[in-house]
């Protein structure tokens, strides 16, 4: 399929996620681009899940106008699968997430699912995590600290200009890491006094993901989660 654009290999992985998603169940729903393209394929299938716990209120809205009930994550134990986007991916399932500002209440409904399924075109898939800037959610008290903590890092770190989060609070955009441990850097950062959560998705990393590429969808399995994830 040359020729296919980044919006034709969002569309083809968010039709492809439909087999991963279990008939008549409630499942998780993340958010952004390529989540959108999978939302309008589950609302061309009325009745094919029961409803969706959503990671922000952009999918919420997109969710119901496609006829799709959404629940509260306090409503639903568990989900068996959480759909979602990836800024990067790296060979181990690993992600940096959060470009659009919805990575706390994505690391939230990921927390409630059996299984992650990553949806991303194939410009997605990195070596190292890192060279997109890793998104930080912050509470505004806590903003000089993070982001002397994150220069101490070697990152170079911009706010995100005008951009309040679903839950009221603050991002920045940590530019030049090289993440060659995701889940030692995960875990250091979200410490930090006044980090509501960091844009690594390693203890919630992905087990499959579904990449758009111009020779169709490469199915990517991840081994076995590593000690401590
Ligand atoms: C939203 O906060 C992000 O985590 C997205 O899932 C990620 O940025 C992928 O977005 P696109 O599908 O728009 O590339």
């Amino acid at each position: 399929m040359p020729g296919m654009s980044q919006d034709d290999l969002k569309a083809l992985v968010g039709r492809a996620a439909l087999e991963h998603v279990p008939r008549g169940d409630v499942i998780g729903v993340g958010t952004g681009s390529t989540v959108d393209r999978f939302i309008d394929a589950l609302g061309a299938e009325p009745g094919r899940v029961a409803g969706a716990v959503s990671s922000s209120e952009r999918t919420s809205a997109r969710l119901r106008a496609v006829g799709i009930r959404v629940f509260e994550a306090g409503e639903v134990g568990r989900v068996p699968v959480y759909i979602d986007g990836a800024d990067e991916i790296d060979p181990r399932g690993f992600m940096i997430k959060g470009g659009g500002g919805a990575l706390t209440r994505e690391k939230i409904v990921a927390d409630l699912a059996e299984r992650f399924v990553c949806i991303a075109d194939a410009s997605k898939r990195v070596p190292v995590l890192g060279g997109y800037p890793l998104p930080v959610e912050v509470i505004p008290m806590a903003l000089p600290q993070v982001t002397r903590r994150l220069e101490a890092l070697g990152a170079r770190v911009v706010p995100r200009a005008g951009f309040v989060t679903d839950n009221g609070q603050l991002i920045v955009d940590a530019h030049g890491l090289v993440i060659d441990d995701p889940l030692a850097l995960e875990c250091r950062i979200n410490q930090w006094p006044g980090v509501v959560t960091c844009g690594i998705f390693a203890r919630h990393r992905a087990q499959l993901c579904l990449l758009g590429t111009e020779q169709g969808v490469q199915v990517l399995q991840f081994p076995a989660a590593p000690s401590g994830a």
